[in-house]
């Protein structure tokens, strides 16, 4: 729920679990961007970690009935959430697995929430991921934002590097550079990438304040 008082919560969410996957260097430079922009209290949240099994509810999400904590934990999760971004890859022309997993598991809990996207892959920059997640986010009543940040051949922006080298040139300040540092790898971003993050958070700040009522 929104509270005007505070600022409002965005959940930033790593879809992809796989070993070596690159999501979470996709997620380090998209946080790095909101903590910068300082508009949202932002929760990151990695579905590798939350490691739910596939869908083993037996009641319907929409009746809330939980049998199991994980997915109690999970509807906690998302319900102190005002609006949420997935960082998906695109599998075979669709969403990951598992960020469908982790959608098809809730119900109410996502109705009324603006829902951004951050996608990659190969030459399309996941958009056949992003139009897939789009298309389930209508019908768990969310804010589908038409706006998505891609990135094509998200490999070739990847080294090895120390964030704060590979980041020498960003336009991002300093403090940021800690949240920039992913695991393993650091995604160097285009310009054109920085641009369509800024906008994305812009645009989702005021989905988000505007549709406040609902979610109350
Ligand atoms: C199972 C699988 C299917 C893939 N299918 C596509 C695809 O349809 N389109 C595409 O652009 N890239 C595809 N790729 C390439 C991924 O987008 C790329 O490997 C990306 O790094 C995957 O994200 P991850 O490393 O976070 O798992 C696929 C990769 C995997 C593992």
């Amino acid at each position: 729920m929104t509270n005007p008082e505070t600022k409002p919560r965005l959940h930033i969410i790593t879809g992809s679990t796989r070993p070596g996957r690159v999501g979470p260097s996709v997620a380090a430079w998209f946080t790095a961007h909101a903590r910068a922009a300082d508009t949202f209290e932002i929760e990151v949240i990695d579905l590798a970690e939350v490691a739910l099994p596939l869908l083993d509810e037996p009641n319907q999400p929409g009746e809330q009935k939980y049998t199991h904590e994980h997915t109690k934990k999970w509807s906690a999760t998302i319900t102190r959430a005002d609006a949420v971004v997935f960082v998906a890859p695109e599998y075979n022309s669709s969403m990951n697995a598992a960020t469908k997993n982790a959608l098809d598991y809730l119900y109410v809990e996502w109705h009324y929430k603006p829902l951004g996207l951050v996608t990659y892959g190969g030459i399309s920059g996941g958009l056949r991921a992003a139009q897939a997640i789009k298309q389930v986010g209508a019908a768990l009543k969310m804010i589908v934002m038409p706006d998505t940040v891609m990135i094509p051949r998200v490999s070739s922006l990847l080294t090895d590097a120390p964030a704060d080298q590979a980041l020498a040139a960003s336009a991002l300040p300093v403090r940021t550079l800690t949240a920039m540092a992913a695991p393993d790898r650091t995604l160097t971003a285009t310009p054109g990438m920085d641009r369509s993050a800024a906008a994305l958070l812009a645009e989702l700040l005021k989905l988000t304040l505007a549709t406040a009522p609902l979610r109350q």
